[in-house]
């Protein structure tokens, strides 16, 4: 039977790839088959040889993804040393915490240029070779609060309900030329952005009360979804938000 995980032969591009939630989700299409370009603002030379040492090609690229002006640049670069791009996992992302009362317009459009725009600008450009070829996987991600407001995080609120509704104006424009747009949304995930929420006892207590399976999620628990999303076994999967976050949206 033929495996619909396999992903030989694909090059995937992981934005944000070299910590945290990327680099487990760069590892788990490595360990499908794909070769793998992780992007981020100073790539670790140690992950790239962690994905290598699946058996496949690999290759980081330090870029900032504010620089909007060098996209082309960018994604000349990947094609010239890798030769395609089939998957396009757009995972980098930041968070600024202020009440909204105060939130500084700097932070707003930081955290908005990062979340949405870089994510919206990468889908446009890769998604045009994409476009050429008939063929793309494109993962975006998402969060809890593509679907909530959260507290103290407006700007990161209204990014990611940005990325939740643009996958699927994309979809609905691409998804008959062969290209999927899709979303993964995590959950509450231990990780470098959740160091502060961790750290403060009765919101850490608040949070895990309302996790139906009990705990924070962890990065390896990306690795099915993107998998999924990224191979031929979500073919029919178009402009959808899948949830990894233990069970929270279904309180
Ligand atoms: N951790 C969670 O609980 C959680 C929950 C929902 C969604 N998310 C989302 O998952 C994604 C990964 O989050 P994480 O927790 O692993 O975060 P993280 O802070 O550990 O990693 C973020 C990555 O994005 C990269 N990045 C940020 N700005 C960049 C820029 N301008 N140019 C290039 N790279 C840049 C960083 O270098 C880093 O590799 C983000 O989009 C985040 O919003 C995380």
């Amino acid at each position: 039977m033929t495996n619909l995980f396999d992903l030989s032969g694909k090059v995937a591009v992981v934005t944000g790839g070299t910590r945290g939630l990327g680099k487990d989700m760069a590892l788990g299409l490595a360990s499908a088959g794909a070769d793998v370009v992780i992007i981020g603002r100073n790539v670790d030379p140690l992950v790239v040889k962690e994905i290598e040492n699946k058996g496949v090609r690999a290759l980081g690229i330090s870029f900032d993804l504010l620089d909007f002006d060098h996209y082309d640049d960018l994604i000349d670069q990947i094609v010239n040393e890798m030769g395609h791009i089939d998957i396009l996992l757009n995972n980098a992302g930041v968070q600024k915490r202020h009440p909204s009362v105060d939130f500084p317009k700097d932070d707003w459009d930081f955290v908005m240029n990062v979340n949405a725009n870089a994510v919206f600008f990468m889908c446009q450009k890769v998604g045009k070779l994409m476009l050429e070829k008939g063929y793309g996987k494109i993962i975006n991600i998402a969060s809890l609060l593509s679907f909530q407001g959260g507290l103290t995080v407006p700007a990161y609120a209204a990014s990611k309900g940005a990325v939740m509704q643009f996958t699927k104006s994309l979809s609905n424009e691409w998804a008959k030329y062969g290209i999927n747009v899709n979303c993964i949304a995590p959950g509450y995930m231990e990780t470098d952005m959740n160091t502060a929420l961790i750290a403060d006892e009765k919101r850490n207590t608040q949070i895990l009360e309302r996790i139906p399976s009990g705990r924070w999620g962890k990065p390896e628990d990306m690795k099915g979804a993107a998998i999924f999303l990224a191979s031929s076994a979500s073919d029919y999967v178009n402009g959808f938000t899948m949830a990894v976050d233990g069970g929270w949206l279904g309180r």
